[in-house]
């Protein structure tokens, strides 16, 4: 079991190993020890699997247990079911010093995170991400959201977790396509900051030591939060790929999942970067075959043309300029601030 702690306006602890759901109940207990309700939020994929063994576990620490299921995908990340689980935690007369737990993936974090931020101006909530990308991702860090007609994410609240259990059985349920998903996160942090890690990855594919390597992409985060926990300054890095992926999730009417997005984006910037001089030819081809090792695309059919007005509404534009985050080595990435105008050029060079 490897225990990673984070020290930015709360101090809390992300604890990865196996068999971890059934030990949850008592490292909930130990940070939340006035608790004596906690309501866990899931979905309709997740909980058939594991509320079961969650609930019985908090029960043996102690708590007396409410769930509320809503049904699975991004569709669910809005103000509709964001009010239910407001009213659902009313009707079971929450009080401040219960609790909520986040039991599932990027959806329910973000969603039962923003639930915490804001139920009765605040009460603490346990992460138990069970996708490859909650934990490496969405779990950690503190961004809570809901989604919006105009886009994703669009409000939401920096709410630290008290603790965050990341249960490395619970990826054996994964679909294949799932589990790719999340690996265009992982390897993102190879490209940005460890080039050993990227090595590890690109060397053993999907299997990969899941321990190791997700403990390092939990630490690396860790880095990333800790200096610039409300996303100002060096934590846009984390948005390697995303700039170009989000704009693809828009245009195939998310159709194109955020990991396989993300993973065309990284394609797009590298070759692009590669094309202007920024990082070494062999820099783009290690990342295509890195993504090709972990199943995942590395290019997309959109054209420039195609791309450039979802990428304008990317919430990390600043005026005329667009931040694109691009690669120098494996390891290192640094911020290429673009104008407006010479946007569509610096895509093209990467299709
Ligand atoms: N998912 C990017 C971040 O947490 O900043």
């Amino acid at each position: 079991m490897k225990r990673i702690k984070i020290s930015v306006s709360k101090e809390y602890e992300v604890v990865i190993g196996n068999k971890l759901l059934d030990e949850s109940g008592a490292l909930v207990r130990a940070v939340c020890p006035e608790s004596s309700t906690a309501a866990v939020i899931s979905d309709d994929n997740v909980a058939p699997l594991y509320l079961r063994r969650l609930t019985k576990s908090l029960e043996n620490a102690g708590f007396s247990v409410v769930s509320f299921v809503f049904p699975h995908g991004e569709k669910s990340k809005n103000a509709e079911t964001y009010v239910e689980i407001l009213n659902f935690l009313a009707e079971n007369r929450l009080t401040r010093t219960d609790l909520l737990v986040a039991l599932g993936g990027g959806v329910v974090g973000d969603i039962t995170g923003f639930a915490a931020a804001t139920y009765l101006r605040g009460v603490k909530f346990v992460q138990i991400p069970t996708s490859l990308l909650a934990m490496v991702d969405s779990s950690v860090g503190g961004k809570t959201a809901i989604d919006l007609k105009a886009g994703k994410n669009l409000a939401g609240a920096f709410c630290q977790p008290e603790l965050v259990v990341c249960d490395l059985d619970t990826l054996d349920t994964l679909s294949p396509a799932f589990f790719a998903d999340g690996c265009a996160e992982v390897i993102k942090y190879g490209v940005l900051a460890d080039k050993a890690l990227f090595e590890h990855l690109a060397e053993r594919g999907q299997g990969f030591d899941r321990e190791y390597v997700i403990g390092r992409c939990v630490e690396l985060k860790r880095d990333y939060v800790t200096k610039d926990e409300f996303d100002t300054g060096v934590r846009m890095m984390l948005n390697l790929g995303h700039t170009v992926g989000h704009a693809i999730e828009k245009l195939s009417a998310y159709s194109i999942s955020h990991g396989y997005a993300v993973a065309m984006g990284m394609g797009v910037v590298s070759r692009a970067a590669a094309a202007k001089g920024i990082c070494p030819e062999n820099c783009a081809e290690a990342i295509e075959k890195g993504l090709e090792a972990l199943k995942l695309p590395a290019a997309t059919a959109y054209t420039a043309k195609e791309l450039i007005d979802p990428m304008l509404s990317d919430k990390k534009r600043a005026g005329g300029t667009v931040n694109l985050i691009v690669p120098y080595e494996i390891g290192r990435c640094g911020l290429l601030p673009t104008r407006v105008e010479e946007l569509e050029d610096f895509v093209n060079t990467g299709l």
